[in-house]
């Protein structure tokens, strides 16, 4: 960890931000939440307005502190979040020039995630709120990446959400802050745990997602064929687990075909499984299309892609040449935006404020699990504290 890395994150802003810092004016009528993001291994608070300008933004990746281990160890990233958050949320105010006094709420992650890390963000957010007398509104991490392009576009509701992350692959039909109906999920594996997965048995190291997406680039997508699970099934839900397991087998026959796995071998490999992927998700995505037009009906709809999955290029093109196809527009944050950041939880605090500045979310705790549509049934299993996938 260091302030460099955070300094070079730091400067991932939206281009309109130097100038907004530089003439921001305190409108009394413009709203401006900060918010608070420590689910997982990124540390990051961001301050936004309702013009939709990202006032300050800071991150700080902890992708050194677990890379050995090969995924995220929750102690760990508890203990880093600790030690950042403060001068983290200081840095963004100084740069957005702004005080405490001038938020309207405070705004943090309040699940689904980590709770080691769920509850540094959520109590320092409260001790924020309540020492101030602002309101702290707990935004669902999900939420976060649903509403990101809003923050960037103005797409209005209904639209078609495909949310791909480390912890979840969801087709949902958004219909408003709050209203989300889910069409299809994963059985198994979400989309980014399947690339961290790969790129693990692979050696690339983690997060596995860039690494198998710059891998792939040098690859042929022809030389291994994958599995294409789901594909052809009439409902609107992902399974990841076979691909994985028909990877390993893969590097397993190079490994006794050529006495080790080369880079080339690799690059096939991760080429012939974001292929596999994309296929997967065309399908999938074409049946919720289907379903969503049934309520939505038949004029030209936003298609949202969103989590950190949808920083692939490739699957971007993919998922962009679908909805094309089928009347949509196409509609995905910039990369640093569908990662983990700051900026997704406190435009999901403004979003949930502005349409109830009554708000005070003071006495929620942090949820490890919690689903957007409170409504669903869970997959596989329900578990003691919710469904899990
Ligand atoms: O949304 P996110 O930052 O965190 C969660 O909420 O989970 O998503 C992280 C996931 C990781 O699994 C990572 O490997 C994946 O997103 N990811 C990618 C890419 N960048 C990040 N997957 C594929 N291609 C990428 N370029
Ligand atoms: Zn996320």
């Amino acid at each position: 960890m260091n302030a460099l890395k955070a300094q070079s994150h730091h400067t991932l802003q939206k281009e309109t931000m130097t100038e907004a810092t530089n003439h921001f004016s305190r409108n009394p009528a413009n709203t401006i939440v900060m918010g608070i993001e420590t689910s997982c291994d990124e540390t990051a608070v961001a301050i936004v307005d309702e013009k939709k300008t990202i006032l300050a933004h800071s991150l700080l990746s902890q992708i050194d502190d677990h890379n050995e281990y090969g995924g995220v160890v929750p102690e760990i990233a508890a203990r880093q979040h600790i030690s950042n958050l403060d001068h983290l949320i200081r840095r963004t105010l100084q740069d957005s020039s702004l005080s405490i006094d001038d938020l309207d709420a405070i705004a943090a992650t309040t699940g689904p995630g980590l709770v080691g890390g769920l509850m540094v963000g959520v109590m320092t957010a409260k001790a924020i709120a309540a020492a101030s007398g602002k309101p702290f509104v707990a935004v669902n991490h999900l939420e976060g990446h649903a509403l990101t392009a809003r923050l960037v576009e103005d797409i209005e509701f209904p639209y078609l959400l495909l949310l791909m992350s480390g912890g979840h692959c969801q087709l949902l039909a958004a219909h408003g802050v709050g209203q989300y109906q889910r069409l299809g999920s994963t059985i198994d594996d979400a989309a980014g745990e399947a690339f961290d997965k790969t790129a693990k048995l692979l050696g690339l190291g983690y997060p596995g997602g860039p690494a198998v997406e710059a891998a792939a680039r040098s690859g042929n997508p022809e030389r291994f064929n994958l599995p294409t699970p789901m594909v052809g099934r009439p409902d609107c839900d992902f399974s990841f687990s076979g691909l994985k397991t028909a990877v390993r087998r893969i590097a397993e026959a190079c490994v006794t075909e050529r006495g080790m796995l080369y880079a080339d071998d690799r690059n096939d490999i991760c080429a012939a499984f974001q292929q596999a992927m994309a296929l997967c998700i065309e399908d999938r995505l074409q049946n919720a299309i289907a379903l969503f037009r049934k309520t939505a009906g038949n004029r030209t709809m936003p298609l949202v892609v969103a989590g950190g999955v949808a920083a692939n290029q490739y699957l971007r093109s993919r998922i962009k040449t679908t909805a094309a196809n089928n009347n949509m527009t196409f509609h995905a944050p910039p990369l640093e935006l569908c990662t983990d950041n700051g900026a997704m939880i406190a435009w999901a605090g403004l979003e949930r404020f502005s349409l109830n500045p009554e708000i005070n979310d003071k006495d929620m705790a942090p949820r490890p699990r919690w689903p957007l549509d409170s409504e669903a049934k869970p997959k596989v299993g329900s578990g003691r504290k919710g469904p899990k996938v």
